[in-house]
């Protein structure tokens, strides 16, 4: 049976994931801070679900969870490196907030996770970043940044799994808006994919070995765009 863990698996994109993998035949391990949210999903899951609450701003503990949990799992096949936070227009102690989640606790893990692949021989790993990481963004300054960093971590590692001849594929998923808590509070979204489909395309990338999937998959317009974005148009969104 193939095993996989989520963490940030507690609401949205993440919870959906658990989901669907879990109806796929995955025994799974879902990790987010909200314990009773974890036990509500695992009561909900038909299948083996382990859980482990944890906040990945914790680096130390979180690596060590981490480690627990593949233990108590007997081995896992994919780590998904969900969780993240957004505040728009957030102050120094917002995006302190979001550089310590988005950014540190992201690397830890996914350091972690690459490190434990190595170890077993193969694994797949993906980090969910964002359209927001292609560029910098006015209102989510740090979230945009932080973004950015997932993308090229992940890219990092895959060029290490490449140098190294190592049997680990590492995807970048990018969404554009999902209808998650995370979104519930923006008025000016469009496209946006119901947490379910998102869910779907996620996992159809990460078991094809895809490096990047664009969720949904139109994005990829937007992101052909935003690339060549002129600043003084940039500075308008
Ligand atoms: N929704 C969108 O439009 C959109 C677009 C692009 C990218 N994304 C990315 O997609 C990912 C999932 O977001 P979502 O939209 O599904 O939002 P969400 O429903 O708010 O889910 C975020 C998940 O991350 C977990 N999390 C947050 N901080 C954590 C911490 N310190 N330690 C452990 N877990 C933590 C949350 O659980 P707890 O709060 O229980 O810890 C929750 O399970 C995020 O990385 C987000 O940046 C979302």
């Amino acid at each position: 049976m193939k095993k996989a863990i989520i963490i940030g698996a507690s609401t949205g994109i993440g919870r959906e994931t658990a989901i669907q993998l879990a109806q796929q035949g995955y025994e799974i391990g879902i990790c987010a801070r909200r314990k009773e949210l974890l036990e509500q999903l695992q009561s909900e899951i038909q299948g083996t679900c382990h859980i482990m609450s944890m906040d990945i701003s914790e680096t130390e503990e979180a690596r060590e969870k981490l480690a627990s949990l593949i233990n108590s799992m007997g081995g896992v096949d994919m780590i998904i490196l969900n969780a993240g936070i957004g505040i728009p227009n957030a102050d120094w102690k917002g995006e302190e907030k979001i550089i310590n989640i988005n950014v540190t606790g992201f690397a830890s893990l996914a350091n972690f996770s690459f490190e434990y692949f190595r170890t077993i021989g193969k694994g797949c790993i993906a980090g969910v970043s964002s359209i927001a990481g292609l560029r910098g963004g006015s209102i989510s300054t740090a979230y945009c940044a932080s973004k950015a960093f997932v993308s090229n971590y992940m890219e990092g590692l895959r060029c290490k799994a490449a140098k190294e001849n190592l049997d680990i594929t590492v995807t970048d998923i990018i969404p554009g808006f999902v209808d998650t808590p995370m979104t519930e509070k923006q008025t000016r979204t469009f496209w946006s994919a119901s947490a379910k489909k998102a869910a779907g395309q996620l996992i159809s990338a990460v078991v094809s070995g895809k490096s990047k999937g664009y969720v949904t998959k139109r994005w990829v317009l937007v992101a052909t765009i935003m690339k060549v974005m002129p600043l003084w148009l940039l500075s308008k969104i």
